[in-house]
């Protein structure tokens, strides 16, 4: 789809009015946020929104998340806000929570797949503030990545994935957090659809009991409906494969110093997404560092950079699995499912 701004890389400072104007005439703009790099559009623009699937393949019965840059714009999504919503939006907006409730008419179709409900959220960057408010309109926004590929961190990724596909990138240097946002149901029983840097314990701390879906570590079954479309489909798949080493961090170790001997031994190019405490067991292996497991924020912050650096540099990635708490939830959900629930035990 062709519009009347050529594609351009350009940085924060004078890229939000260029990147309202776009928006404004029914135009993509890449832009930074705190979690990863989204892929805007006129979030009240049906023809608009059905650009952004265009750009991205991605399956058309995959809702957005519409992004605003005060609270008080939810009014016009959501025919009401529940005195929950509000609870939650004073203590984690702008930041990356994600709230889903009963949509209002003015939301066009295409935002969200024909479903009755919207997702709303209110980022925590500058960047993205300042061109939410230049649009002067919610702005739908996926990851700005091609679909079935990790997220994109840094504005590098997205020139990747979408370059000459989409009108405007907008550079605002690496994502703080590096996974996408927590993802929160609040129709019926609040329920986590997908987990993010606001955690389940951070969530009961301020509302009381939190629901996981049930997808969240483990694959859908046969006949299973998800919660959250977006659950169905193989989401932060590499070219390599990709096995995560279960267990405490010695016997993770191990399973993956013998695997990766073992599919060395057959030819394959290997690399290990080490960590400070496990570096030791893998001496004499191709390994990088990814973090800190004293502080899963590190490892969620490199984990789709280096998805996307070692893809096609390696045939086989191997992960350490890390305790499903706090952030580690969120870290075993994408690593998860960028193995394919693959798992060495
Ligand atoms: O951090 C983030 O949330 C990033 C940045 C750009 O804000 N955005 C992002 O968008 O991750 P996306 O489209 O890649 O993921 C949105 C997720 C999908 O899994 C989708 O299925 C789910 O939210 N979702 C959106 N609207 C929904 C709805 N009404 N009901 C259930 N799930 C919904
Ligand atoms: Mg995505």
């Amino acid at each position: 789809m062709q519009t009347q701004f050529a594609n351009a890389v350009t940085q924060k400072e004078n890229g939000t009015r260029l990147g309202g104007s776009i928006l404004r005439a029914g135009g993509l703009v890449a832009f930074p946020t705190e979690t990863v790099y989204g892929l805007g559009a006129n979030g009240l623009d049906g023809e608009a929104v059905r650009r952004i699937f265009e750009a991205k393949g991605r399956p058309s019965d995959n809702p957005l998340i519409l992004h605003v840059a005060k609270k008080n714009d939810v009014k016009q999504l959501w025919p009401r806000i529940p005195p929950i919503a509000r609870t939650l939006m004073d203590a984690f907006w702008p930041g990356p929570l994600t709230l889903i409730f009963n949509r209002s008419s003015i939301v066009p179709d295409e935002v969200t797949a024909g479903l009755d409900t919207v997702a709303v959220r209110m980022p925590d960057n500058k960047t993205a503030l300042a061109l939410i408010r230049e649009a002067g309109v919610p702005v739908a926004a996926p990851s700005a990545n091609s679909s079935g590929k990790p997220s994109p961190t840094a504005a590098e990724h997205v020139r990747e994935d979408l370059e000459g596909k989409i009108d405007l990138i907008i550079d605002g240097g690496p994502c703080r957090f590096g996974l996408e946002s927590t993802v929160l149901s609040l129709v019926g029983a609040p329920t986590i659809l997908r987990p993010g840097a606001v955690t389940k314990e951070m969530l009961e701390a301020i509302i009381g009991p939190v629901a996981l879906a049930s997808s969240i570590l483990s694959p859908l079954k046969e006949g299973e409906r998800a919660a959250s479309p977006g659950m169905k489909y193989r989401h932060y798949a590499p070219e390599a494969e990709v096995l995560v080493g279960e267990g405490v961090p010695r016997q993770a170790a191990n399973r993956i110093a013998r695997a990766y001997d073992a599919a060395e031994a057959e030819g394959k190019r290997c690399m290990i997404f080490a960590t400070e405490q496990t570096r030791a067991f893998y001496t004499g292996r191709q390994y990088v560092i990814i973090g800190d497991r004293e502080d899963p924020a590190t490892l969620c912050r490199n984990l789709f950079a280096k998805l996307r650096e070692y893809s096609e540099k390696a045939d086989v990635i191997f992960a350490e699995s890390l305790p499903e708490q706090g952030e580690g939830l969120a870290y075993m959900n994408r690593l998860l499912r960028a193995a394919g629930f693959h798992t060495l035990s």
